[in-house]
């Protein structure tokens, strides 16, 4: 019988799992399954942990999310095909939910069958190669403090790559005197009350990392961007300067001249591809991108069609492209997909890989996205969903925060699963403090 390992049970591990549930749903004999996760719990970044630095055994933490966060895309945009918001909640509910809601909504999937069983939780793996038969993977069994060794026919490494931090130093940074931490280690904004908070990068951690500070009352929020600024109409109190020279003391003092005294330093500087538990030939090497070299159709490993990437692209698409990507990699698995010859993978890989170096904005960047995850949908029986209605929403909402980064989470979207629109929310977002999935959810009666 095949036997599999998938490394991580976060949504691109779900995913997987919840791919080949319904192939045996389908009257279909699946593989064996060995799911590892390093947490104690599944959901990956979605289950929060106070935690930062290492945990209880000593693994460092993976977690990156914090409180307060929402999601800064429409949920319609991310929504399973195969498990509708409307199914889970009994009702429509608002389109930019937070955290609690998601993950609510994440597991909800997963917890009906017996996936959970298939989990080894607070198992790290460490260790990857393959003998030219098939791969050797040696795991670290934290509570029991052991070390155990598995063969397998094939390995999804679905680890994430928003969980390394990049963490880069400036002048100064030996001795200023306050407090410089990286965006992987932010956990709640009520830290940086009163405060002078300094940002760096102008990614989607920037941008957000900003707002949460200046919505939970930083006395000023400067963000530094290197190359391109997000370009917002920021709120009074929060400015965006180009790049950090370097500090003097409590002072930061930026190239254009600016100088802002400041107590606290966000690195918002992006995250590190680190697999260091796999072997160097077998090892995904890039930046965030929209399409990593050497992985066939996203996912298989140009090298060796038995080793499987989830998820290692940069995200526009997220939850129903990691969906269209396990069930494009259970059915290459279960030999329903025939992989072609060499050279017809290294021509597919560059016509995509040429593609995206040659995009220039937002826009292109989804249309990208929006083409190859149609592509995989296209391969599998992954259920319908209309992705022309989630690429005409991801632009509507480029232009929403260029309009006003403050109120984009207001707004309201339609379900590409069911058509139902998502209600208003009874609560701004600029002034929703309490982001619990019961006061989300409760919508008071007018
Ligand atoms: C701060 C932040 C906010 C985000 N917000 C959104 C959002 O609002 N909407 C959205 O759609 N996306 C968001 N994302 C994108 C995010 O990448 C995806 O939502 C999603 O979590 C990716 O799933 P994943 O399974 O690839 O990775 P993860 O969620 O990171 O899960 C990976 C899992 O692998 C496990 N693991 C790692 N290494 C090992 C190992 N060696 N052995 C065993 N287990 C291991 C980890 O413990 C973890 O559980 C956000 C990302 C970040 C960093
Ligand atoms: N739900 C939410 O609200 C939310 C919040 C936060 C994050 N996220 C998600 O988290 C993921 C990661 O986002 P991210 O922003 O952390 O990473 P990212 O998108 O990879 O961006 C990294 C940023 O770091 C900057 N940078 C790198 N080195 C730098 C340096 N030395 N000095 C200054 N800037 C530097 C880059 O700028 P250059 O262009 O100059 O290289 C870039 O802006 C995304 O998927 C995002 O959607 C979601």
């Amino acid at each position: 019988m095949t036997k599999i390992a998938i490394i991580g049970a976060g949504p691109c591990g779900l995913s997987m799992l919840r791919s080949f549930e319904q192939a045996e749903k389908n009257g279909e004999k699946i593989p064996e399954i060995i799911c590892f996760d390093k947490q104690d719990d599944w959901g990956g970044l979605w289950n929060y942990s106070w935690r930062t630095g290492s945990d209880q055994y000593g693994d460092p933490i993976p977690n990156s999310m914090y409180r307060y966060l929402w999601s800064n895309g429409p949920k319609e945009c991310l929504e399973f095909a195969d498990y509708s918001f409307d199914e889970h909640f009994g009702k429509p509910i608002p389109s930019f939910p937070p955290r609690e809601v998601l993950y609510d909504y994440i597991l909800g999937r997963v917890k009906k069958g017996n996936l959970k069983d298939k989990i080894k939780f607070n198992t790290t793996v460490t260790n990857v190669i393959h003998n030219n038969k098939n791969f050797e993977l040696t795991y670290r069994d934290k509570k029991n403090n052991s070390t155990l060794k598995d063969t397998f026919d094939y390995v999804v490494v679905s680890t994430g790559h928003f969980s390394v931090p990049f963490i880069p130093e400036y002048p100064g940074m030996k001795s200023f005197p306050g407090r410089i931490m990286h965006s992987h280690d932010f956990r709640d904004a009520e830290e940086f009350r009163n405060k002078d908070v300094v940002v760096l990068g102008s990614s989607y951690s920037a941008e957000d990392v900003a707002l949460q500070c200046h919505k939970y009352g930083a006395k000023s929020v400067t963000i530094g961007y290197r190359n391109n600024a997000m370009g917002f109409k920021w709120p009074k109190g929060m400015k965006e300067v180009y790049h950090l020279d370097r500090l003097e003391g409590n002072k930061a003092i930026f190239k254009d001249g600016y100088e802002q005294k400041t107590d606290a330093i966000i690195l918002c500087t992006g995250y590190l591809h680190h697999f260091p538990f796999i072997s160097e030939n077998l090892k995904l090497k890039t930046t965030n991108r929209l399409y990593p070299p050497k992985l066939y159709k996203g996912v298989v490993w140009q090298n060796n069609h038995k080793l499987i990437y989830l998820g290692m692209q940069d995200q526009f698409h997220t939850f129903n492209m990691f969906d269209c990507q396990a069930w494009f990699a259970r059915d290459i698995i279960m030999g329903k997909i025939k992989i072609p010859n060499d050279v017809e993978i290294e021509s597919d890989i560059k016509k995509w890989v040429s593609m995206e170096e040659k995009l220039e904005d937002p826009e292109q960047m989804i249309d990208f996205q929006t083409e190859y995850t149609k592509e995989l949908h296209s391969l599998s029986d992954y259920p319908k969903i209309d992705f022309e209605l989630i690429r005409k929403h991801f632009k509507e909402w480029e232009h929403h925060k260029v309009e006003n980064i403050m109120t984009y989470r207001n707004k309201s979207f339609s379900s590409p699963v069911t058509g139902s629109i998502g209600p208003v929310h009874h609560t701004s977002w600029e002034t929703a403090m309490d982001d619990s999935l019961k006061v989300f959810l409760d919508q008071p009666k007018r």
